[in-house]
């Protein structure tokens, strides 16, 4: 099959890499990303209409920054050159890069000097454009002119319209750049002439292909069903290319949902019919972490469990030969496997595991995928609505909702609680509307009166968060009555409980989750 018609994304280490290649697939075309180290034959091999030059944290002055050669501007495919890309362009062209007089930070207003045709077509004549530079071009090179500027910037994007040639110093691929969209449109659709035509239908069977060649005729796969919506599109995926020769474990560490490991296993079963063990390890767990209070401490045992429940079952099924899992773009970034990414809390499903297996390979088909693409692939390959739109659910699960240390008891006031919430929000047809709830067990008890009775109980907490991407979130305003509703029922109905509180922090500065 020959390659989709799409563009080659070189990155040079920015941050917005994925980002941009997300907004190539919201545009319906499909596109790849490869290193800037890339040979023009690696490139010219997925047969390119458009290339696209991120940006990245280097000035193109610096000693050892990632350059490209004069021969990618020479190929007779269209260029974009982002921030540093534009800079880069520049320079190897023979223009001038210099230290700008003045760093532009944040939402600038950018004059668009050219609105009539190309790159900037039909976008407003001042534009609000995302901005985050040290370094600008000076001189153009030959042949180009300058098609926007800010006051600090006079070359805010240039063009060589006859060799294709285009460069923006602002991010079209955030959202802040309110026309970023329009532009990168543009881009695509007028200058490099590609149609929209690329979709989740069209991911799924490259996915499948991708895995088919990974996996070989023959190979078969261990994936580890968390319980979430990623592991079980991957699965989907997976057993879409290979079948029977995928194997899942599920492994129950005791911090599940209330009904969620029954769900696995039944759409596990019905719907996909692959090989499924279905694991109850919440004895080792509780065990292993009697005593322990401390979060980050948590999440280490119970990430070294999961290797080790692992381990075993996979010594049981005999040799398999590739480990799968269903990590996605967000997770790679905060676990801080992205290079110059700080590490923010330990994702248990994150590195490491396939070197302690002894597995040939790591199977990851949604990596690059961030979690709204996940579900709409998720519902394309048939996964029902009610897994594929729950709201996430980290990896630790409840025992990273219930503080200090873990008993049965206390964990099962969290999935009591949890599940009255669930109900009532769903009830209050708020569902689709919140993008994260759930009850968090304070670990603090206080005095309380019921029925004549004096009490000393414990205290939940709602947490409820609006967020895209859930690296920032708002605090969701459920209204008073509904959480009047639900604080009398989850006092009256959960034992060891006497009092309700509602979580009214932002992220930052707390996270969505407590631990
Ligand atoms: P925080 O608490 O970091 O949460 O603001 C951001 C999002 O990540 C989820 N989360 C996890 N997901 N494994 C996961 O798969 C984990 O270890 C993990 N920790 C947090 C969290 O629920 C929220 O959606």
């Amino acid at each position: 099959m020959s390659n989709p018609q799409g563009v080659v994304i070189l990155d040079f280490g920015g941050q917005y890499t994925q980002l941009i290649a997300r907004r190539v697939r919201e545009a319906g075309v499909y596109s790849v990303v490869l290193p800037y180290t890339a040979s023009v034959e690696d490139v010219l091999a997925h047969e390119p209409k458009g290339l696209i030059l991120s940006g990245g944290p280097a000035g193109v002055l610096d000693e050892d920054a990632p350059l490209c050669g004069r021969q990618i501007f020479e190929l007779g495919i269209p260029v974009l050159g982002i921030c540093y890309g534009m800079q880069l362009m520049a320079h190897v062209l023979g223009g001038l890069v210099a230290r700008a007089p003045q760093r532009e930070y944040g939402p600038i207003p950018v004059s668009m000097l050219q609105r009539e045709k190309g790159l900037l077509k039909g976008m407003d004549a001042v534009s609000p454009c995302w901005m985050s530079h040290t370094w600008q071009v000076r001189e153009l090179p030959e042949g180009f002119s300058a098609i926007a500027s800010t006051q600090a910037c006079p070359v805010a994007a240039m063009e060589d319209e006859s060799r294709g040639l285009y460069g923006v110093q602002f991010h079209p691929e955030v959202t802040h750049t309110r026309e970023g969209r329009v532009l990168l449109e543009n881009f695509l659709k007028e200058v490099c002439t590609l149609t929209a035509d690329w979709n989740m239908e069209a991911y799924a069977d490259m996915a499948i292909r991708q895995i088919k060649e990974q996996v070989g005729e023959k190979g078969t796969v261990l994936l580890g069903l968390s319980g979430g919506v990623d592991s079980a599109v991957a699965a989907a995926l997976i057993y879409r290319a290979i079948g029977d020769r995928l194997t899942c474990v599920f492994v129950d560490h005791g911090f599940m949902r209330k009904g969620e490991g029954d769900q696995v296993v039944e759409v596990f079963s019905n719907t996909f019919p692959v090989r499924l063990v279905n694991v109850d390890a919440s004895d080792r767990f509780f065990s292993d972490l009697k005593g322990v209070v401390d979060p980050e401490a948590k999440r280490k045992i119970i990430g070294r469990d999961f290797v080790e429940v692992f381990k075993e079952e996979a010594a049981k099924l005999g040799k398999l030969d590739h480990f799968a899992q269903g990590t996605i773009y967000p997770d790679v970034i905060e676990s801080g496997a992205v290079k110059g990414s700080a590490v923010i809390k330990s994702h248990h499903n994150v590195g490491g595991l396939p070197a302690e297996l002894g597995f040939t390979s790591l199977v990851e088909p949604l990596s690059m995928l961030f979690k709204d693409e996940v579900r709409k692939l998720g519902l394309t390959l048939g996964l029902p609505q009610t897994l594929v739109m729950r709201q996430p659910f980290p990896g630790p699960g409840l025992a990273i909702r219930t503080l200090g240390e873990l008993t049965r008891e206390k964990v099962e006031i969290v999935r009591e609680t949890d599940a009255i919430l669930r109900e009532e929000i769903a009830a209050a047809g708020l569902a689709g509307k919140i993008s994260q709830y759930f009850t968090v067990l304070t670990n603090a008890r206080s005095v309380g009166v019921m029925g004549d009775e004096r009490t000393y109980a414990y205290a939940v907490a709602i947490r409820a968060v609006l967020t895209d991407d859930f690296m920032t979130a708002d605090v969701a305003q459920l209204p008073y009555e509904l959480l009047g509703k639900i604080a009398g029922r989850m006092v009256g109905e959960v034992s060891g409980v006497n009092r309700v509180l509602y979580d009214v922090t932002t992220k930052p500065p707390a996270s969505i989750e407590w631990e």
